[in-house]
């Protein structure tokens, strides 16, 4: 029997799973967390489709989440054009991903997370985002994802999901801590073709 979506039950059951999850990656040392990045780092910069330059959509890390300053530093280092994520200043729970250079100025958004400061001309349309690196608490065997719950990267890659950007790569950074067998998912959950944590690149595609 195919099991229906009770949104109260599966709710409370990712809540609890999202704790359970974000406690886990608390336990991780600050050493292993940092060289779990620069395992990632080296993954990622070797894959065939970063022999060429590109526009990578990233993430500045923060708390105890996977360390994303290697992977950022590295992709600039190797000529790729970086773009990180910004609060929507119109549209609620979006995100916009901005181009940044040496020039670019930065603040704390509403959450505590720097992003830079707006700019409408670094405005970067996902139609031209090559790889989207994602963010996440926990992934499954499967590849469905479950984030800090604001949805953001839910309605990032809904358009991706449903055709419209057919060039652009989603594929979620995570330590492996934050793997399980399987998650609650909700019908707006878009599950990632491929994570990679530091021991591996776990791909979830055919
Ligand atoms: N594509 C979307 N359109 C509208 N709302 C969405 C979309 N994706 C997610 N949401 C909303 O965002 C909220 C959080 O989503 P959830 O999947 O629980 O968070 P996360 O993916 O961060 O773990 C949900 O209540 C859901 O209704
Ligand atoms: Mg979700």
């Amino acid at each position: 029997m195919k099991r229906q979506f009770s949104q109260n039950n599966s709710s409370t059951e990712r809540q609890q799973l999202r704790k359970q999850l974000l406690a886990a990656r608390q336990q991780v040392s600050v050493a292993e967390r940092q060289q779990g990045g620069q395992a990632i780092a080296r993954q990622l910069l070797a894959l065939p489709e970063m022999q060429r330059t590109r526009t990578v959509g990233s993430y500045y890390s923060v708390r105890a989440e996977l360390p994303t300053g290697d992977i950022n530093e590295k992709l600039q280092q190797q000529g790729h054009q970086l773009a990180l994520p910004v609060l929507h200043p119109v549209v609620k729970n979006h995100l916009l991903l901005l181009a940044i250079s040496d020039a670019t100025g930065w603040h704390s958004n509403a959450y505590g997370i720097p992003e830079p400061q707006l700019d409408c001309r670094h405005i970067v349309p996902l139609a031209h985002v090559d790889i989207l690196l994602v963010p996440l608490v926990g992934f499954d065997l499967i590849g469905n994802r479950l984030g800090m719950g604001g949805g953001f990267y839910d309605r990032t890659l809904a358009g991706w999901r449903a055709g419209h950007f057919p060039q652009l790569q989603p594929i979620g950074l995570a330590l492996d801590c934050q793997r399980v067998e399987r998650l609650p998912i909700a019908p707006w959950d878009v599950p990632l073709p491929r994570v990679i944590t530091p021991t591996k690149i776990w791909d979830f595609r055919s």
